[in-house]
This record gives structure tokens, sequence and C-alpha cells, in this order.
């Protein structure tokens, strides 16, 4: 008899909790259908499902898949105690979402860092057949830094056996102390295999600090760089450091990243590159003068990832900026990831130069809807109907000349980038172009000069998401990325000719991107 009341007691609750499950797939199913289909959100860049987003951490690459670690705050869409958000990838363009990597503890909030993958199991987190991915970032002690001091910002580690599934907490944290920088953070950890140790590059205030180490743990200092060399509008932040071949040469050099905020040529945070050389110890550069890698004021903490198999150095940036980040007309989410884009140096005109471009595989996602070579008079315009306009790029060849490209829609809102000949500048002006009002600085006008131009003609590419536009001339010489917030796609590109001189526009192509989260 009990046992068969049991029994009964058994299939009733595996009814209810049957039903219950049915219920929660159904509900998770609904919620997942209505993301990603919001006001304002991205197509085809990548955004978390919900919630706020600043940095990416953690770029790297294993066994087949690209993970892309980033700052998160699950609990509200401003900013709050940091955790790492996790997503994956096998090409960098469609991204699958994972549950929270990393989650604050005893030793404080986790903030921006990267991973490595430690193959010689040089920490000793590994087992006999698993390489460990190791995780290296920031904790902020928020009770310290309100008692006043200037110890408050360590680095510590975690590490995962199940290629980022999950991940333990280093129980020896925090690896990396320090009691005399308030700003001490944004490890970049990558294997030097000429010295054949780690290496850490770290911010602290106006300068960056390399560390070595033979097992991720115990950190030695080894240099600085930085203080009174290119900008220093505010605290430096996010380093990188990594060598590139210089194209059409077999001359390498290290190329340094470092984001500022505030302190960018078009206002707020910004990031800004070096190009020197590294002896395994010591970075050094005579570069002077601040050069940038994006002149537009959404493209901030970019680093790089580790490990990618072709020895490709791609870059991704959180596509916002501090000035206003919180302030934007996103309700469910909040904020976004630029294109993957490799990087690669070149010497134009006798200056090493950092170009950043998307990631060829984006080829893949475009449909071409128009291809045709224009010859415009001056002060006429040439019109064309876009048949997906919050969804497209654009891409053509002209001469250095004076002209506008302008994209409106049925709501009068209007973005427009002009190429102004005269002043060698390339001029983005996002004033008209939806919603602008919700903070002061947005509306602001942005350029960027022209000034190491090559011979011949210049190469555009326009990419355009529900919420963002990220312009490349010359493949990535100059690029300037913004968010923007039309209210409608823009239906209708106008190419006026601003000049006094008919400009033929070659090799116009205005093509549909198609959706990563279809
Ligand atoms: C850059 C930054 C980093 C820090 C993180 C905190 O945007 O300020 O320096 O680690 O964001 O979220």
């Amino acid at each position: 008899m009990l046992r068969s009341v049991s029994l009964f007691l058994c299939v009733i609750v595996c009814l209810v909790q049957g039903c219950k499950q049915a219920v929660d797939a159904e509900k998770d199913n609904s919620t997942a259908l209505s993301l990603y289909t919001e006001p304002f959100r991205p197509q085809y860049h990548f955004t978390p499902p919900e919630k706020w987003m600043n940095d990416p951490n953690g770029l790297v690459y294993h066994q087949g898949i690209y993970h892309l670690f980033y700052q998160y705050y699950p609990d509200d869409i401003v900013w709050g105690p940091m955790h790492w958000g996790h997503a994956t990838s096998v090409d960098m363009l469609h991204w699958e979402n994972k549950p929270i990597a990393l989650y604050p503890d005893e030793n404080g909030l986790i903030f921006s860092g990267s991973a490595v993958i430690d193959h010689k199991n040089t920490s000793g987190l590994g087992t006999a057949d698993t390489v460990p991915l190791v995780a290296i970032f920031t904790y902020h002690d928020m009770d310290k830094e309100k008692a006043g001091g200037t110890d408050y910002q360590t680095q510590g580690i975690a590490y995962s056996l199940d290629n980022g599934e999950s991940f333990e907490v280093y129980e020896g944290n925090p690896v990396l102390l320090n009691t005399e920088f308030k700003d001490f953070r944004d490890p970049k950890v990558f294997w030097d295999e000429d010295s054949r140790k780690w290496v850490m590059a770290l911010v602290a205030g106006d300068h960056l600090r390399l560390y070595s180490s033979d097992n991720l743990i115990d950190w030695d200092y080894m240099s600085r760089f930085g203080s009174g060399q290119g900008a220093h509008g505010g605290v430096w932040e996010c380093p990188d450091l990594f060598e590139l071949a210089v194209a059409g040469t077999d001359e390498t050099k290290w190329v340094l990243l470092i984001s500022i905020n505030p302190g960018a040529p078009n206002g707020g945070s910004g990031t800004q590159y070096f190009i020197g050389d590294f002896d395994g110890t010591t970075f050094t550069s005579d570069q002077k003068e601040a050069r940038w890698l994006d002149w537009g004021t959404d493209n901030y903490a970019g680093v790089t990832y580790n490990e990618v198999p072709d020895g490709e150095r791609i870059f991704i940036g959180w596509m916002s900026n501090w000035t206003y980040a919180r302030d934007t007309p996103t309700e469910v989410w909040r904020s976004a990831m630029t294109l993957p884009r490799t990087l690669s140096l070149a010497k134009i005109n006798d200056s090493y130069t950092l170009l950043n471009y998307p990631l060829s595989g984006i080829s893949d996602l475009i449909k071409e809807d128009i291809n045709l070579d224009l010859d415009i008079a001056p002060n006429s315009y040439e019109a064309i109907v876009m048949e997906n306009g919050n969804q497209s790029s654009i891409h053509f060849t002209c001469p250095l000349a004076k002209f506008s490209l302008s994209l409106t829609n049925d709501s009068g809102e209007e973005l427009v980038i002009e190429l102004d000949s005269e002043e060698e500048l390339l001029v983005l002006d996002r004033s008209k172009s939806g919603l602008v009002d919700f903070q002061e600085m947005f509306a602001n006008i942005q350029q960027m000069p022209l000034d190491n131009l090559p011979e011949g003609d210049l190469e555009f590419d326009v990419f355009l998401d529900a919420s963002s536009v990220e312009v490349f001339v010359n493949k990535g010489q100059y690029v300037m990325t913004a968010q923007i917030f039309p209210t409608m796609p823009f239906s209708d590109l106008k190419i006026r000719n601003e000049g006094v001189e008919s400009i033929k526009i070659n090799r116009l192509k205005v093509n549909s991107v198609s959706g990563i989260w279809e």
C-alpha cells in the first residue's frame, strides 16, 4: 500500500514538474523570441541578451571556439558590480550566449582582463590530459576604495578545464598586489616565445607596466612606459601589446594599444596606439604624439585575441563612450561590440600605420543589392533607394574630392558623412540622425584629419546596423565608429557633389547584411 501511494505521489509530482518545465520552456522561448528584435537592437554586432555590458575581456581561441567574455552587470542596464559575461563563436560573427563566467568574490568585483591557454601547464592548474584556460583579471575592492586607500585594485586568476564552460577561482588570489596606485588594472597576458615567459601588460594611472612570470601566479616587475608620451587626457586603461609584420617587408614591429578616458579627439573615451619595439623586458617607442586607432566616439577598451590559429591579430572594441554610455536609449540591454577587425601594419608615406578593418568572414553576411559606377556633376546629387538601410554596407572608391553621403528616412532623420578635400577631413554628423538629446555631447560633429593619404583613389566601406555606423577609409587606415539611434531605417542615400568638378564614384555597392541571430 505504502509503495503504491508513493508511486502515485511520484506520478503527480512528475506531472506537475513536467508541466512546470513546459511552462518554463515556453516562457524562455517567448523571452528568447522577443530578444534581439527590440528597437535599436543591432542585428550583426554582438550585444548581450539583456542588461549592461562594457569592455570585451578574455578574448581567446581554444579548440575551435572563440571566446568573448565581457564586463557585465546582470541586474541593471547601467554599470554596477562587475562580472564577466560570456559568449562563444566559431567565426567571431555568430555568437552563442553562455552563462556568466566570473562573479564578484571576497577579493572584489571582476574588472577587465585577458585569457590564455596554458599549453605547458606552467601554472599547474591543468591535469594530465587537460590544458587550462586561465583568465587573468583585476579585482576591484569597493570597501577598500571607500576606505580611501590606494590598494584596492589587484590582479586575480581563475581557470577552466572545460574550455570556458565553468571556472574555478584560484584559491591563492590575488596574485599581484598593489599598494601604490589607485588605478592598477586591465592585465593583458601573452606567452612570449623569445623570452619563454608570460608577459603581463598592465596600466597604472598614466603609464604601462610590464611584469613577467614563469607560472601565471608569481609575477615580477620588468619595466614601465608612457608617462609623457601620447595622450594623457584621462587615465590609461585596457592595454594590449603584440607584434605585427609590416606589410610588404620582412620587418616586424610591436604595437601597444592604450585606451584613455577622457581625452579622445572627438570627446570622451578613445583608443590610441604606439608603434615600437619590445625586447622581452621593455617596450620602447620614440613616438611622442598620440595616434588613434579610431577617430569616432564609440570604440573603446578594445583588445585583441590570443591564440588565433593562423596568427591573425583580431580586435574587438566596446562600441560606446563613458561620456554617455549610461544614457543611450535602449531598455532591455545596453551597448554593443564593434565588428571584429583584423589589425595590420603598413608603412604609408614612410610612417608606420596601424590599420583595422572588418574580418574577411563578414563577406559571408553580405548580399549585393546594387553595383554601379557614377559620375556626379558639380552641385548635383545621385539618389539611391536603400532596401535595408539599418542593416547594410556601402562600398566605393573615389578621388579625394568634396562630397557627402546623406542617409535619410521618412521621419526626416539624417546621418551625414562628408569628405572635405580642401581641409583634408572626414566629417561625421549624427546631430540629426535620430534620438540624440539624451545627453549633451552626443550630437557633436565628429572630425577625422586625413593627413597621410597615399597617392590615388580612396576606398570607402560603411557598415550600418540598427544603432551604429562604422566608416573605414583605405581598408582601415582611417576609421570612425559611432552609435546612432534612428527611429526608422534609413531608406534613401544621396551622394552630393559639393565641389566644382565632376566626381567619379566607382564600383558603388550598396549591400544588405544578414542578421547573426536568425
Ligand atoms: C574601461 C574600464 C576598465 C575597467 C572596467 C570596469 O572601460 O574602466 O579600466 O577594468 O572598465 O568595468
